[in-house]
Protein backbone atom coordinates (compact mmCIF):
# COMPACT_ATOMS: atom_id res chain seq x y z
CA UNK A 1 0.00 0.00 0.00
CA UNK A 2 1.29 3.37 -1.06
CA UNK A 3 1.60 6.35 1.42
CA UNK A 4 -0.52 8.13 -0.70
CA UNK A 5 -3.32 6.08 -0.20
CA UNK A 6 -2.45 5.58 3.41
CA UNK A 7 -2.88 9.31 3.85
CA UNK A 8 -5.77 9.29 1.94
CA UNK A 9 -7.42 6.30 4.53
CA UNK A 10 -6.08 7.83 7.46
CA UNK A 11 -7.79 11.59 5.92
CA UNK A 12 -10.87 9.39 5.61
CA UNK A 13 -10.83 8.04 9.70
CA UNK A 14 -10.26 11.77 10.65
CA UNK A 15 -12.72 12.87 8.66
CA UNK A 16 -15.16 10.31 9.96
CA UNK A 17 -14.43 10.92 13.53
CA UNK A 18 -14.88 14.44 13.34
CA UNK A 19 -18.36 13.90 11.39
CA UNK A 20 -19.39 11.75 13.79
CA UNK A 21 -18.20 13.97 16.96
CA UNK A 22 -19.86 16.72 15.36
CA UNK A 23 -23.24 15.43 14.87
CA UNK A 24 -23.14 13.55 18.12
CA UNK A 25 -22.52 17.23 19.68
CA UNK A 26 -24.97 19.08 17.98
CA UNK A 27 -27.69 16.61 18.12
CA UNK A 28 -26.87 17.11 22.30
CA UNK A 29 -26.79 20.87 22.00
CA UNK A 30 -29.85 20.54 20.09
CA UNK A 31 -31.40 18.49 22.81
CA UNK A 32 -30.66 20.69 25.35
CA UNK A 33 -32.41 23.72 23.52
CA UNK A 34 -35.23 21.24 23.07
CA UNK A 35 -35.05 20.56 26.91
CA UNK A 36 -34.48 24.17 28.06
CA UNK A 37 -37.31 25.38 25.85
CA UNK A 38 -39.74 22.74 27.31
CA UNK A 39 -39.36 23.57 30.74
CA UNK A 40 -39.25 19.64 32.06
CA UNK A 41 -38.48 20.75 35.16
CA UNK A 42 -42.23 23.06 35.70
CA UNK A 43 -43.83 21.22 38.77
CA UNK A 44 -47.26 22.71 38.13
CA UNK A 45 -50.41 20.48 38.73
CA UNK A 46 -51.14 19.93 35.20
CA UNK A 47 -47.60 19.70 33.93
CA UNK A 48 -47.01 16.88 37.27
CA UNK A 49 -49.83 14.96 36.32
CA UNK A 50 -48.89 15.12 31.92
CA UNK A 51 -45.22 13.87 33.02
CA UNK A 52 -46.45 11.32 35.44
CA UNK A 53 -49.26 10.00 32.95
CA UNK A 54 -51.53 10.43 36.52
CA UNK A 55 -54.45 11.90 34.74
CA UNK A 56 -55.11 8.34 33.18
CA UNK A 57 -56.06 7.20 36.59
CA UNK A 58 -59.47 9.29 36.49
CA UNK A 59 -59.74 9.49 32.72
CA UNK A 60 -59.56 6.64 29.69
CA UNK A 61 -58.61 9.00 27.15
CA UNK A 62 -55.95 11.88 27.15
CA UNK A 63 -58.69 14.40 24.94
CA UNK A 64 -61.12 13.56 27.98
CA UNK A 65 -58.54 14.95 30.71
CA UNK A 66 -57.90 17.75 28.57
CA UNK A 67 -61.85 18.75 28.19
CA UNK A 68 -61.87 18.50 32.23
CA UNK A 69 -59.27 20.63 32.25
CA UNK A 70 -60.58 23.58 29.58
CA UNK A 71 -63.85 23.77 31.28
CA UNK A 72 -62.54 24.44 34.97
CA UNK A 73 -60.18 27.01 33.27
CA UNK A 74 -62.25 30.58 33.09
CA UNK A 75 -61.10 31.37 29.84
CA UNK A 76 -61.54 28.03 28.39
CA UNK A 77 -57.20 28.38 27.42
CA UNK A 78 -54.82 26.31 29.74
CA UNK A 79 -51.01 25.87 28.92
CA UNK A 80 -49.23 23.02 29.46
CA UNK A 81 -45.64 24.34 30.22
CA UNK A 82 -44.08 20.93 29.47
CA UNK A 83 -45.04 20.77 25.79
CA UNK A 84 -44.67 24.44 25.29
CA UNK A 85 -48.14 24.29 24.20
CA UNK A 86 -51.42 26.41 24.51
CA UNK A 87 -54.77 24.60 23.84
CA UNK A 88 -57.97 26.93 23.31
CA UNK A 89 -61.63 25.67 23.48
CA UNK A 90 -62.65 28.93 23.08
CA UNK A 91 -64.33 29.97 19.84
CA UNK A 92 -63.19 33.57 19.63
CA UNK A 93 -59.17 32.46 19.90
CA UNK A 94 -60.43 29.80 17.32
CA UNK A 95 -61.29 32.21 14.91
CA UNK A 96 -58.36 34.40 15.63
CA UNK A 97 -55.96 31.64 14.81
CA UNK A 98 -57.64 30.35 12.03
CA UNK A 99 -59.00 33.67 10.16
CA UNK A 100 -57.93 37.06 11.71
CA UNK A 101 -54.09 36.16 12.08
CA UNK A 102 -54.14 33.42 9.77
CA UNK A 103 -50.37 34.36 8.27
CA UNK A 104 -49.44 34.40 12.44
CA UNK A 105 -50.13 30.79 12.91
CA UNK A 106 -48.85 28.25 10.15
CA UNK A 107 -48.43 24.57 10.17
CA UNK A 108 -45.13 25.12 10.63
CA UNK A 109 -42.25 23.43 10.78
CA UNK A 110 -42.15 20.97 13.31
CA UNK A 111 -45.23 19.30 11.71
CA UNK A 112 -44.09 19.29 8.34
CA UNK A 113 -40.83 17.93 8.75
CA UNK A 114 -42.86 15.12 10.88
CA UNK A 115 -44.94 14.50 8.12
CA UNK A 116 -42.38 15.26 5.43
CA UNK A 117 -41.33 12.44 4.34
CA UNK A 118 -44.84 11.04 3.96
CA UNK A 119 -46.42 14.25 1.80
CA UNK A 120 -43.23 15.95 0.72
CA UNK A 121 -45.01 19.06 -0.23
CA UNK A 122 -48.48 18.41 -0.62
CA UNK A 123 -51.39 20.73 0.45
CA UNK A 124 -51.48 18.81 3.77
CA UNK A 125 -47.89 19.59 4.42
CA UNK A 126 -47.08 23.42 3.44
CA UNK A 127 -47.38 26.74 4.21
CA UNK A 128 -47.04 30.39 2.51
CA UNK A 129 -47.19 29.98 -1.86
CA UNK A 130 -47.24 26.53 -2.05
CA UNK A 131 -50.15 25.89 -0.15
CA UNK A 132 -51.61 29.18 -1.55
CA UNK A 133 -51.13 27.50 -5.32
CA UNK A 134 -52.47 24.18 -4.44
CA UNK A 135 -55.50 25.53 -2.48
CA UNK A 136 -56.31 27.03 -6.13
CA UNK A 137 -56.14 24.60 -7.92
CA UNK A 138 -58.02 21.80 -5.40
CA UNK A 139 -60.70 24.47 -4.41
CA UNK A 140 -61.52 24.98 -8.02
CA UNK A 141 -61.26 21.29 -9.12
CA UNK A 142 -63.51 20.36 -5.83
CA UNK A 143 -65.94 23.04 -6.41
CA UNK A 144 -67.23 21.27 -9.79
CA UNK A 145 -70.21 19.58 -10.26
CA UNK A 146 -68.71 17.06 -12.25
CA UNK A 147 -66.25 16.14 -9.57
CA UNK A 148 -68.79 16.07 -6.92
CA UNK A 149 -70.93 13.79 -9.05
CA UNK A 150 -67.95 11.68 -9.95
CA UNK A 151 -67.37 11.73 -5.96
CA UNK A 152 -71.51 10.57 -5.78
CA UNK A 153 -70.70 7.64 -8.24
CA UNK A 154 -68.10 6.09 -7.08
CA UNK A 155 -69.46 6.25 -3.15
CA UNK A 156 -73.01 4.89 -4.77
CA UNK A 157 -70.89 2.03 -6.51
CA UNK A 158 -68.58 0.59 -3.52
CA UNK A 159 -72.52 1.11 -1.30
CA UNK A 160 -74.18 -1.15 -3.51
CA UNK A 161 -71.45 -3.77 -4.85
CA UNK A 162 -69.42 -4.21 -1.63
CA UNK A 163 -71.01 -2.51 1.21
CA UNK A 164 -74.55 -4.08 1.15
CA UNK A 165 -73.35 -7.21 0.12
CA UNK A 166 -70.80 -7.63 3.18
CA UNK A 167 -73.10 -6.45 5.32
CA UNK A 168 -76.02 -8.72 4.00
CA UNK A 169 -73.63 -11.88 4.51
CA UNK A 170 -73.32 -10.96 7.91
CA UNK A 171 -76.87 -10.31 8.64
CA UNK A 172 -77.91 -13.87 6.64
CA UNK A 173 -79.54 -16.70 8.89
CA UNK A 174 -77.46 -18.64 11.04
CA UNK A 175 -74.78 -15.58 11.14
CA UNK A 176 -76.41 -13.03 13.30
CA UNK A 177 -74.62 -13.57 16.49
CA UNK A 178 -71.53 -12.93 14.33
CA UNK A 179 -69.45 -9.92 15.11
CA UNK A 180 -68.14 -7.12 12.29
CA UNK A 181 -65.75 -4.67 13.28
CA UNK A 182 -67.61 -2.00 11.65
CA UNK A 183 -64.59 0.20 12.16
CA UNK A 184 -62.44 -2.04 10.21
CA UNK A 185 -65.23 -1.99 7.59
CA UNK A 186 -65.47 1.92 7.22
CA UNK A 187 -61.87 2.12 6.58
CA UNK A 188 -61.91 -0.54 4.17
CA UNK A 189 -64.58 1.50 2.55
CA UNK A 190 -63.02 4.74 2.68
CA UNK A 191 -60.03 3.17 1.30
CA UNK A 192 -61.64 2.22 -1.40
CA UNK A 193 -63.53 5.54 -2.47
CA UNK A 194 -60.65 7.79 -1.82
CA UNK A 195 -58.34 5.74 -4.08
CA UNK A 196 -60.84 5.86 -6.95
CA UNK A 197 -61.23 9.42 -6.44
CA UNK A 198 -57.68 10.81 -6.71
CA UNK A 199 -56.07 8.04 -8.70
CA UNK A 200 -58.78 6.56 -10.38
CA UNK A 201 -57.81 2.83 -9.18
CA UNK A 202 -59.76 0.66 -7.26
CA UNK A 203 -57.66 -1.46 -4.63
CA UNK A 204 -60.70 -3.83 -3.82
CA UNK A 205 -59.70 -3.55 -0.07
CA UNK A 206 -63.66 -3.98 0.74
CA UNK A 207 -63.93 -7.22 -0.74
CA UNK A 208 -62.62 -9.17 2.57
CA UNK A 209 -61.78 -12.30 0.56
CA UNK A 210 -59.00 -10.17 -0.96
CA UNK A 211 -55.88 -9.90 0.62
CA UNK A 212 -54.87 -6.17 1.58
CA UNK A 213 -53.19 -4.69 -1.38
CA UNK A 214 -49.09 -3.77 -0.26
CA UNK A 215 -49.91 -0.58 -1.55
CA UNK A 216 -53.18 -0.13 1.60
CA UNK A 217 -50.87 -1.73 3.93
CA UNK A 218 -47.53 0.81 3.35
CA UNK A 219 -50.11 3.49 3.23
CA UNK A 220 -51.11 2.03 6.83
CA UNK A 221 -47.75 1.67 7.95
CA UNK A 222 -46.49 4.81 6.83
CA UNK A 223 -49.67 7.13 8.11
CA UNK A 224 -49.02 5.35 11.39
CA UNK A 225 -45.41 6.00 11.82
CA UNK A 226 -45.48 9.03 10.84
CA UNK A 227 -48.10 10.03 13.51
CA UNK A 228 -45.94 8.32 15.71
CA UNK A 229 -42.91 10.85 15.52
CA UNK A 230 -45.54 13.04 16.89
CA UNK A 231 -45.61 11.14 20.44
CA UNK A 232 -41.25 10.64 20.44
CA UNK A 233 -39.93 12.72 23.39
CA UNK A 234 -38.29 14.90 21.00
CA UNK A 235 -37.60 15.11 17.51
CA UNK A 236 -34.26 14.42 17.81
CA UNK A 237 -34.51 10.47 18.33
CA UNK A 238 -36.17 9.93 15.29
CA UNK A 239 -34.37 12.22 13.50
CA UNK A 240 -31.27 10.16 14.86
CA UNK A 241 -33.39 6.60 13.76
CA UNK A 242 -33.57 8.19 10.30
CA UNK A 243 -30.16 9.13 9.99
CA UNK A 244 -28.96 5.39 11.17
CA UNK A 245 -31.91 3.69 9.06
CA UNK A 246 -33.05 2.35 12.07
CA UNK A 247 -36.27 0.49 13.36
CA UNK A 248 -39.84 2.48 13.07
CA UNK A 249 -37.47 4.93 10.65
CA UNK A 250 -36.05 1.72 8.37
CA UNK A 251 -39.80 0.35 8.29
CA UNK A 252 -41.01 3.90 7.21
CA UNK A 253 -38.31 4.17 4.62
CA UNK A 254 -39.34 1.10 3.19
CA UNK A 255 -43.23 1.94 3.10
CA UNK A 256 -42.53 4.99 1.25
CA UNK A 257 -40.47 3.76 -1.15
CA UNK A 258 -43.33 0.98 -1.70
CA UNK A 259 -45.67 3.79 -1.82
CA UNK A 260 -43.69 5.65 -4.17
CA UNK A 261 -43.39 3.44 -6.75
CA UNK A 262 -47.26 2.77 -6.80
CA UNK A 263 -47.82 6.53 -7.04
CA UNK A 264 -44.92 6.44 -9.99
CA UNK A 265 -46.45 3.76 -11.84
CA UNK A 266 -49.88 5.46 -11.85
CA UNK A 267 -48.76 8.31 -12.92
CA UNK A 268 -46.49 6.46 -16.13
CA UNK A 269 -49.68 4.96 -16.59
CA UNK A 270 -52.00 7.86 -17.03
CA UNK A 271 -49.46 9.74 -19.35
CA UNK A 272 -49.30 6.44 -21.90
CA UNK A 273 -53.16 5.98 -21.65
CA UNK A 274 -53.96 9.97 -22.05
CA UNK A 275 -55.23 11.71 -19.21
CA UNK A 276 -57.81 13.73 -20.25
CA UNK A 277 -61.32 11.73 -20.42
CA UNK A 278 -60.47 10.92 -16.69
CA UNK A 279 -62.13 12.46 -14.10
CA UNK A 280 -60.18 11.39 -11.17
CA UNK A 281 -57.97 13.79 -8.99
CA UNK A 282 -54.46 12.76 -10.63
CA UNK A 283 -55.62 13.45 -14.04
CA UNK A 284 -56.98 16.57 -13.62
CA UNK A 285 -53.90 17.87 -12.26
CA UNK A 286 -52.26 16.58 -14.41
CA UNK A 287 -53.39 18.72 -17.35
CA UNK A 288 -51.31 21.44 -15.32
CA UNK A 289 -48.79 20.12 -13.61
CA UNK A 290 -45.38 18.28 -15.19
CA UNK A 291 -43.64 17.75 -11.79
CA UNK A 292 -43.91 14.07 -11.30
CA UNK A 293 -42.88 13.67 -7.65
CA UNK A 294 -45.13 17.17 -7.06
CA UNK A 295 -48.35 15.65 -8.31
CA UNK A 296 -47.36 11.99 -5.96
CA UNK A 297 -47.26 14.62 -3.57
CA UNK A 298 -50.44 16.24 -3.99
CA UNK A 299 -52.64 12.90 -4.67
CA UNK A 300 -50.82 11.12 -1.42
CA UNK A 301 -52.15 14.29 0.77
CA UNK A 302 -55.85 13.61 -0.36
CA UNK A 303 -55.74 10.22 0.26
CA UNK A 304 -54.59 11.09 3.92
CA UNK A 305 -56.96 13.86 4.18
CA UNK A 306 -59.62 11.64 3.32
CA UNK A 307 -59.21 8.26 4.16
CA UNK A 308 -59.51 7.78 8.06
CA UNK A 309 -61.29 11.39 8.66
CA UNK A 310 -64.65 9.51 7.07
CA UNK A 311 -63.72 5.93 8.70
CA UNK A 312 -63.83 7.54 11.93
CA UNK A 313 -66.59 9.97 11.51
CA UNK A 314 -69.28 6.71 10.33
CA UNK A 315 -67.32 4.28 13.33
CA UNK A 316 -68.63 7.27 15.86
CA UNK A 317 -72.25 7.86 14.06
CA UNK A 318 -73.10 4.08 13.97
CA UNK A 319 -72.27 3.99 18.09
CA UNK A 320 -74.59 6.67 18.91
CA UNK A 321 -77.07 5.42 16.35
CA UNK A 322 -76.92 2.39 18.17
CA UNK A 323 -77.73 3.91 21.61
CA UNK A 324 -80.09 6.17 20.58
CA UNK A 325 -82.48 3.82 18.70
CA UNK A 326 -85.14 6.76 18.50
CA UNK A 327 -82.62 8.85 16.20
CA UNK A 328 -82.04 6.00 14.08
CA UNK A 329 -86.43 5.99 13.85
CA UNK A 330 -86.43 9.31 12.99
CA UNK A 331 -83.59 9.23 10.37
CA UNK A 332 -86.01 6.08 9.19
CA UNK A 333 -89.16 8.07 9.38
CA UNK A 334 -87.97 11.22 7.02
CA UNK A 335 -86.52 8.80 4.69
CA UNK A 336 -89.67 7.56 4.12
CA UNK A 337 -91.10 10.74 3.67
CA UNK A 338 -88.38 11.67 1.03
CA UNK A 339 -88.38 8.66 -1.24
CA UNK A 340 -91.86 7.78 -0.37
CA UNK A 341 -91.61 4.09 0.83
CA UNK A 342 -89.10 2.61 3.04
CA UNK A 343 -89.53 -1.60 3.13
CA UNK A 344 -87.00 -3.23 5.12
CA UNK A 345 -86.55 -5.79 1.65
CA UNK A 346 -86.22 -3.03 -0.72
CA UNK A 347 -82.92 -1.07 -1.37
CA UNK A 348 -83.84 2.55 -2.93
CA UNK A 349 -81.04 4.82 -4.17
CA UNK A 350 -81.71 7.76 -2.28
CA UNK A 351 -80.25 10.54 -4.88
CA UNK A 352 -78.23 13.97 -3.86
CA UNK A 353 -81.36 15.97 -4.22
CA UNK A 354 -83.21 13.77 -1.99
CA UNK A 355 -80.72 13.70 0.10
CA UNK A 356 -80.79 17.70 0.87
CA UNK A 357 -84.11 17.35 2.06
CA UNK A 358 -82.65 15.55 5.08
CA UNK A 359 -82.61 18.01 7.45
CA UNK A 360 -83.18 15.92 10.57
CA UNK A 361 -80.03 13.17 8.78
CA UNK A 362 -77.83 16.36 8.77
CA UNK A 363 -78.60 17.52 11.80
CA UNK A 364 -77.70 14.03 13.35
CA UNK A 365 -74.60 13.52 11.25
CA UNK A 366 -73.35 17.22 12.45
CA UNK A 367 -73.87 16.18 15.97
CA UNK A 368 -72.03 12.73 16.13
CA UNK A 369 -69.53 14.75 14.64
CA UNK A 370 -69.81 17.57 17.39
CA UNK A 371 -69.28 14.75 20.23
CA UNK A 372 -66.77 12.89 18.01
CA UNK A 373 -64.83 15.03 15.56
CA UNK A 374 -62.76 12.61 13.98
CA UNK A 375 -59.83 15.15 14.10
CA UNK A 376 -59.76 15.79 17.78
CA UNK A 377 -57.05 18.54 17.90
CA UNK A 378 -54.95 20.60 15.83
CA UNK A 379 -51.79 22.22 16.20
CA UNK A 380 -50.28 25.98 14.26
CA UNK A 381 -46.98 27.50 15.55
CA UNK A 382 -46.95 30.64 16.18
CA UNK A 383 -44.21 33.05 14.28
CA UNK A 384 -44.15 36.39 16.69
CA UNK A 385 -45.59 36.95 20.19
CA UNK A 386 -49.02 37.49 20.35
CA UNK A 387 -52.01 37.56 22.44
CA UNK A 388 -55.08 35.78 21.89
CA UNK A 389 -58.80 37.38 22.45
CA UNK A 390 -58.81 35.98 25.83
CA UNK A 391 -55.86 37.76 26.88
CA UNK A 392 -53.44 34.51 26.90
CA UNK A 393 -50.37 36.06 25.65
CA UNK A 394 -48.72 33.19 22.80
CA UNK A 395 -44.85 33.28 22.88
CA UNK A 396 -43.10 33.34 19.30
CA UNK A 397 -42.13 29.46 18.28
CA UNK A 398 -44.50 27.75 20.68
CA UNK A 399 -47.35 25.29 19.43
CA UNK A 400 -50.93 26.54 19.60
CA UNK A 401 -53.62 23.68 19.95
CA UNK A 402 -57.53 24.12 19.15
CA UNK A 403 -59.70 21.11 20.63
CA UNK A 404 -62.39 20.16 18.49
CA UNK A 405 -63.53 17.62 21.20
CA UNK A 406 -62.99 19.34 24.17
CA UNK A 407 -65.31 22.36 22.56
CA UNK A 408 -68.29 19.50 21.48
CA UNK A 409 -68.31 19.31 26.08
CA UNK A 410 -67.92 22.66 26.73
CA UNK A 411 -71.31 23.91 28.32
CA UNK A 412 -70.40 27.55 27.44
CA UNK A 413 -70.21 26.94 23.89
CA UNK A 414 -73.31 24.64 23.63
CA UNK A 415 -75.39 24.85 26.74
CA UNK A 416 -76.05 22.67 29.61
CA UNK A 417 -77.27 19.44 27.15
CA UNK A 418 -74.09 19.28 25.28
CA UNK A 419 -72.54 16.14 26.55
CA UNK A 420 -76.52 14.50 25.00
CA UNK A 421 -76.53 13.75 21.22
CA UNK A 422 -79.42 15.90 19.52
CA UNK A 423 -79.99 16.18 16.20
CA UNK A 424 -82.24 18.45 16.73
CA UNK A 425 -79.94 21.15 18.28
CA UNK A 426 -79.64 22.21 14.69
CA UNK A 427 -82.78 22.69 13.29
CA UNK A 428 -84.76 25.62 13.58
CA UNK A 429 -88.29 25.27 12.17
CA UNK A 430 -87.47 21.28 10.88
CA UNK A 431 -84.42 23.27 8.79
CA UNK A 432 -81.09 22.54 9.54
CA UNK A 433 -79.09 25.87 10.22
CA UNK A 434 -75.18 25.98 10.65
CA UNK A 435 -73.09 26.81 13.37
CA UNK A 436 -70.20 29.26 13.20
CA UNK A 437 -67.62 26.88 12.33
CA UNK A 438 -65.20 28.73 14.87
CA UNK A 439 -67.75 26.99 17.38
CA UNK A 440 -67.46 23.89 15.15
CA UNK A 441 -63.85 22.94 13.80
CA UNK A 442 -64.37 20.08 12.80
CA UNK A 443 -63.58 20.68 9.57
CA UNK A 444 -61.19 23.45 10.44
CA UNK A 445 -62.35 27.01 9.85
CA UNK A 446 -61.58 29.97 8.06
CA UNK A 447 -58.65 30.04 5.19
CA UNK A 448 -57.76 26.09 5.50
CA UNK A 449 -61.07 25.02 6.17
CA UNK A 450 -61.18 21.22 4.93
CA UNK A 451 -61.63 20.55 0.86
CA UNK A 452 -63.39 17.68 1.04
CA UNK A 453 -65.85 18.86 3.43
CA UNK A 454 -68.43 18.38 1.12
CA UNK A 455 -67.77 14.95 -0.64
CA UNK A 456 -67.18 13.45 2.58
CA UNK A 457 -70.51 14.51 3.74
CA UNK A 458 -72.46 12.87 0.72
CA UNK A 459 -70.62 10.01 1.88
CA UNK A 460 -71.62 9.78 4.84
CA UNK A 461 -75.02 10.38 4.16
CA UNK A 462 -75.31 7.84 1.55
CA UNK A 463 -74.35 5.07 3.73
CA UNK A 464 -76.11 5.88 6.30
CA UNK A 465 -79.59 6.03 4.28
CA UNK A 466 -77.81 3.15 2.89
CA UNK A 467 -77.62 1.60 5.84
CA UNK A 468 -80.56 2.29 8.13
CA UNK A 469 -83.00 0.90 5.32
CA UNK A 470 -81.99 -2.25 5.33
CA UNK A 471 -79.96 -3.46 8.42
CA UNK A 472 -80.35 -3.18 12.54
CA UNK A 473 -76.61 -2.45 13.61
CA UNK A 474 -76.12 -2.83 17.18
CA UNK A 475 -72.99 -2.15 19.09
CA UNK A 476 -72.31 -5.56 20.55
CA UNK A 477 -71.09 -3.98 24.24
CA UNK A 478 -72.99 -0.84 24.30
CA UNK A 479 -71.23 0.13 27.59
CA UNK A 480 -68.16 -0.18 26.57
CA UNK A 481 -67.23 3.90 25.81
CA UNK A 482 -64.97 4.64 23.22
CA UNK A 483 -61.05 4.26 24.04
CA UNK A 484 -58.69 5.95 21.17
CA UNK A 485 -55.66 5.18 20.12
CA UNK A 486 -52.95 7.95 19.57
CA UNK A 487 -52.89 9.33 15.96
CA UNK A 488 -53.84 11.81 13.12
CA UNK A 489 -56.97 10.54 13.61
CA UNK A 490 -59.72 9.57 16.17
CA UNK A 491 -59.32 5.31 15.68
CA UNK A 492 -61.16 3.27 18.46
CA UNK A 493 -58.53 0.91 20.22
CA UNK A 494 -59.63 -2.46 19.22
CA UNK A 495 -62.34 -1.37 16.64
CA UNK A 496 -66.21 -1.25 17.02
CA UNK A 497 -67.50 -5.13 17.32
CA UNK A 498 -71.33 -4.68 16.14
CA UNK A 499 -74.33 -7.11 15.30
CA UNK A 500 -76.19 -6.75 12.07
CA UNK A 501 -79.47 -8.08 11.30
CA UNK A 502 -81.79 -7.83 8.38
CA UNK A 503 -84.06 -5.27 8.96
CA UNK A 504 -87.84 -6.68 10.12
CA UNK A 505 -86.33 -10.37 10.65
CA UNK A 506 -85.97 -10.40 14.55
C1 LIG B 1 -65.53 13.66 8.04
C2 LIG B 1 -64.51 13.79 7.25
C3 LIG B 1 -63.48 14.88 7.30
C4 LIG B 1 -63.13 15.70 8.33
C5 LIG B 1 -63.71 15.74 9.74
C6 LIG B 1 -62.06 16.55 7.85
C7 LIG B 1 -61.43 17.52 8.62
C8 LIG B 1 -60.37 18.29 8.18
C9 LIG B 1 -59.58 19.17 9.01
C10 LIG B 1 -59.79 19.40 10.51
C11 LIG B 1 -58.64 19.72 8.23
C12 LIG B 1 -57.52 20.68 8.68
C13 LIG B 1 -56.29 19.88 8.99
C14 LIG B 1 -55.07 20.72 9.19
O1 LIG B 1 -54.90 21.73 8.50
O2 LIG B 1 -54.25 20.35 10.01
C15 LIG B 1 -58.81 19.21 6.90
C16 LIG B 1 -58.04 19.57 5.82
C17 LIG B 1 -58.16 19.02 4.57
N1 LIG B 1 -59.09 18.08 4.16
FE1 LIG B 1 -60.52 17.26 5.31
N2 LIG B 1 -61.80 16.24 6.56
C18 LIG B 1 -62.63 15.22 6.16
C19 LIG B 1 -62.69 14.61 4.94
C20 LIG B 1 -61.94 14.97 3.83
C21 LIG B 1 -62.03 14.35 2.53
C22 LIG B 1 -62.96 13.22 2.14
C23 LIG B 1 -61.10 14.96 1.74
C24 LIG B 1 -60.74 14.71 0.30
C25 LIG B 1 -61.52 14.54 -0.66
C26 LIG B 1 -60.45 15.99 2.54
C27 LIG B 1 -59.49 16.84 2.08
C28 LIG B 1 -58.83 17.77 2.86
C29 LIG B 1 -57.71 18.56 2.37
C30 LIG B 1 -57.10 18.52 0.98
C31 LIG B 1 -57.30 19.35 3.45
C32 LIG B 1 -56.16 20.36 3.46
C33 LIG B 1 -56.71 21.76 3.22
C34 LIG B 1 -55.65 22.83 3.30
O3 LIG B 1 -54.64 22.64 3.97
O4 LIG B 1 -55.87 23.88 2.69
N3 LIG B 1 -60.99 15.97 3.81
N4 LIG B 1 -59.88 18.33 6.88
Amino acid sequence: MGFDSLSVQSMSSTFCVLFFSFTFLFSLFSLLLFILRLKPWCNCEVCRSYLSLSWAKEFGNLCDWYTHLLRKSPTGTIHVHVLGNTITANPENVEHILKTRFDNYPKGKPFSVILGDLLGRGIFNVDGDSWKLQRKMASLELGSVSVRSYAFEIVTSEIQSRLIPLLSSFAAAGQEDKVLDLQDVFRRFSFDNICKFSFGLDPGCLQLSFPISNFAAAFDLASKLSAERAMSASPIIWKFKRFLNLGSEKKLKEAIKTINTFATEMINQRREMGFSNHKDLLSRFMASIDDDNYLRDIVISFLLAGRDTVASALTSFFYLLSQHPHVEAAIRNELERVIGSSSPHQQQVVSLEQMREMHYLNGAIYESMRLYPPIQFDSKFCQEDDILPDGTFVQKGTRVTYHPYAMGRMERVWGPDCLQFKPERWLHNGVFRPESPYKYPVFQAGLRVCLGKEMALVEMRSVVVSLVQQFDIRVADPNQAPRFAPGLTATVRGGLPVLVQHRGTH
